[in-house]
């Protein structure tokens, strides 16, 4: 199978005769003349067949049999093709296929996912052939892009792998959203992210970074919610907080210039507006503290073109107050220093403002929400231990984790990134379930 081309490699091949193995997404055409639209999952484009010209190559009985085999192809039909490429600048793809033959791989019954509108619950009930339109493609593309792009920063930057387990026997983030499930006659958890973890292997290797799936049983029901996703964590030793948050800032820059550099045809696709994107790549992001944001949100409440719920300070975002800050400043904004009272139990205390924590949540713009949240790690063992004990947390399970403070303790600071906000976000997808080719959600488990 070598011989066959990939349809996004066609743009190398013009003039040339070429082979393609591909999926038939759609057909048209009449008489003499049949378009096929072809996907083979790098990219969509289009053959034409015309039948004199098969005719003339096969002759009359053969030819007219191939022709037909065409005008009958029915959607999702696996085929190998054989054609011309030609630059057609009518197309959006740029070139199509002169076909000269074709051969039919795998034959496709009537399949459920016509080029019609569907309602999302049906598209969901069908996910696995959902996958294979073009918008569905162009996400997944995105989201590989920047699978890539995070291996590639971390160690560009000196970071190592460091695989956090799945399994674990604490919570790390909270005790509210855990998935329970029995370890050979005793509880254990599924990771909700693998940050504590990983804070021993920043005492081992200075900087670390792990990439997986990560759980929480969250019965919110958003468009950002999933109960199943991929999370970046990273953790590094002798780091303050501001030089934190540059490495967070250069980190979602190199995303987001990975994306528009490499995936530029499935952003065109989801017809996402590059000129913002490279906007958030140029412009410094915006920082700023959480009592600074409640001020700002107190000052416009009342504006006419606003309408989230007045807050005190001391209270939580809600999304309308996450989305109208990232909207006022334009660019992806930190909020920085929350009150510990809703942050979790590991974050270090702003010095002389106890009641308020050194982490950021990063806001990105347009309305898509927390992307990564962060924070410097508290170092002191005494600390620790009494906070873990506030939290209502039982520090033996911790034991392990306060043995960090004991030995030579340091500076040290992470934060995680969520994979599939970061998809919708420079996808620029509405929802997240979207973002993941098999999502899990309150009340969604299959396909
Ligand atoms: O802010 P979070 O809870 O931070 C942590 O878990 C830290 N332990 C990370 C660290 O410091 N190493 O989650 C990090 C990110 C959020 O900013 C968000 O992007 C994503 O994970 N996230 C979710 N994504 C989808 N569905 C959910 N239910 C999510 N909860 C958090």
């Amino acid at each position: 199978m070598k011989e066959l081309i990939s349809i996004i490699d066609v743009p190398k091949h013009v003039g040339e005769t070429v082979k393609i193995g591909a999926w038939v997404a759609n057909k048209s055409g009449k008489g003499k003349i049949a378009f096929l639209q072809l996907r083979d999952g790098t990219a969509f484009f289009q053959a034409v067949a015309f039948k004199p010209n098969f005719i003339e190559k096969f002759g009359e009985e053969e030819g007219l049999e191939k022709f037909d085999i065409i005008k009958h192809l029915t959607q999702e039909t696996s085929v190998i093709v054989t054609g011309t490429v030609k630059e057609d600048e009518r197309s959006k793809f740029g070139y199509e296929l002169d076909l000269t033959d074709i051969e039919v791989v795998g034959e496709s019954n009537e399949f459920p996912i016509t080029p019609k509108e569907h309602g999302t619950d049906f598209l969901m009930d069908n996910r696995h052939l959902w996958l294979r339109s073009s918008k569905q493609q162009a996400i997944m593309q995105v989201r590989n892009a920047l699978t890539y792009a995070t291996y590639e920063f971390f160690q560009q930057n000196g970071f190592i792998k460091f695989d956090s387990p799945i399994l674990s026997g604490n919570a790390a983030e909270n005790t509210t959203d855990l998935f329970e499930t029995d370890y050979f006659g005793n509880p254990a958890y599924l990771s909700q992210s693998g940050q504590l973890y990983l804070e021993a292997g920043a005492m081992a290797f200075g900087r670390v970074f792990d990439f997986g799936p990560v759980f929480r049983a969250e019965k919110s029901k958003t468009r950002r919610h999933l109960t199943e996703f991929w999370m970046m964590d990273a953790e590094y030793t002798f780091f303050t907080h501001d030089e934190s948050l540059d490495l967070q800032e250069a980190y979602i820059k190199h995303l987001i210039k990975y994306v528009l550099d490499n995936a530029s045809y499935a952003l065109e696709t989801l017809e996402r507006d590059t000129s913002l994107l490279e906007k958030y790549v140029n412009e410094p992001f915006k920082r700023v503290s959480y009592d600074d944001a409640i001020d700002l949100l107190q000052k416009h409440e009342s504006d006419e073109d606003t309408d989230y719920e007045h807050l005190e300070h001391g209270d939580d975002f809600g999304s309308p107050h996450e989305t109208w800050i990232s909207n006022y400043y334009g660019v992806p904004t930190f909020i920085m220093n929350y009150p510990s009272s809703f942050k979790a139990f590991y974050m270090k205390p702003v010095p002389g403002n106890p009641e308020r924590v050194l982490c950021a949540d990063l806001l990105a713009p347009e309305g898509y929400g927390e992307i990564v949240g962060g924070s410097e790690r508290e170092t002191d063992y005494d600390v620790l231990t009494q906070k873990i004990i506030d939290f209502g947390l039982d520090p033996k399970d911790y034991d392990w984790y306060l043995d960090l403070r004991k030995y030579g303790s340091v500076p040290h600071a992470g934060f995680g990134l969520g994979l599939e906000r970061m998809v919708t976000f420079v996808a620029g997808t509405a929802h997240i379930r979207e973002a993941i080719p098999f999502p899990r959600m309150l009340h969604r488990i299959k396909p």
